[in-house]
């Protein structure tokens, strides 16, 4: 069995002192660092963009898995495999042909990843599922960091998971929103692969210890 993944969300770290908190996340027994690009239009926030990710892939040592919560995605393709994503995330619900925009992130060499939030029916994407690298599942509403987690998600989460056992695909699954220590078993033992934590790591007193027991909670 594959372990399990931790992906700190750097929307809650400290700007002021993100190379600080990137140098953390490479010391930590986290996996992957998780980017969220929002534009103010697709969600009602605005996070960070461009020039905040070249520095951040400056001082990271690990997988950069990139969430656009931005409309028409397919414009920033490129942009963002040069300032080095290693997976692509965009919104089913800003995509109006889905396929081609996943074929695009695939031919710029990253992998694709298809977000879905929380009123979106995880069968819509079963035509497309040996084309989709990881769907991230939203168990809060896109736009911000701290909101409560989303309890319908492990439906959806089971949900995926026969979906991918039925059409033999290696997709994997990530959960994005409201990830503490209180749900991370169930989500995994849902059948999850990937845990993003934003609040639940950064807000805590000891960051590194936090991601420990989120792995430790995840891998046993
Ligand atoms: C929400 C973002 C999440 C967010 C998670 O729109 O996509 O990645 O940073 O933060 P927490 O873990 O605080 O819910
Ligand atoms: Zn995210």
């Amino acid at each position: 069995m594959a372990s399990k993944r931790i992906a700190p969300s750097v929307l809650a770290a400290d700007f002021a002192n993100l190379q600080r908190d990137v140098e953390m996340i490479n010391k930590s027994d986290a996996d992957w660092f998780h980017i969220d690009i929002m534009d103010g239009v697709f969600v009602p926030n605005i996070s960070f963009g461009m020039p905040v990710l070249r520095d951040i892939v400056k001082h990271a040592t690990k997988t950069i898995d990139v969430h656009l919560m931005i409309v028409d995605p397919d414009r920033y393709i490129k942009t963002f495999a040069d300032l080095g994503s290693n997976i692509l995330t965009v919104h089913y619900e800003a995509c109006i042909h889905l396929h081609r925009t996943l074929q695009a992130i695939k031919a710029e060499g990253m992998k694709a990843g298809v977000a879905i939030n929380p009123h979106t029916n995880v069968n819509l994407l079963e035509d497309i599922i040996n084309d989709i690298d990881l769907v991230c599942i939203m168990s809060v509403n896109p736009g911000f960091g701290g909101q409560s987690f989303i309890e319908n998600t492990y439906k959806k989460v089971k949900q995926l998971r026969e979906i991918i056992v039925r059409n033999n695909a290696s997709t994997l699954i990530e959960i994005d929103g409201g990830v503490t220590n209180k749900n991370a078993k169930q989500l995994i033992d849902a059948g999850a692969d990937v845990l993003v934590a934003g609040s639940f790591v950064f807000k805590s007193t000891d960051p590194n210890q936090t991601i420990k027991e989120l792995k430790e909670i995840i891998n046993t």
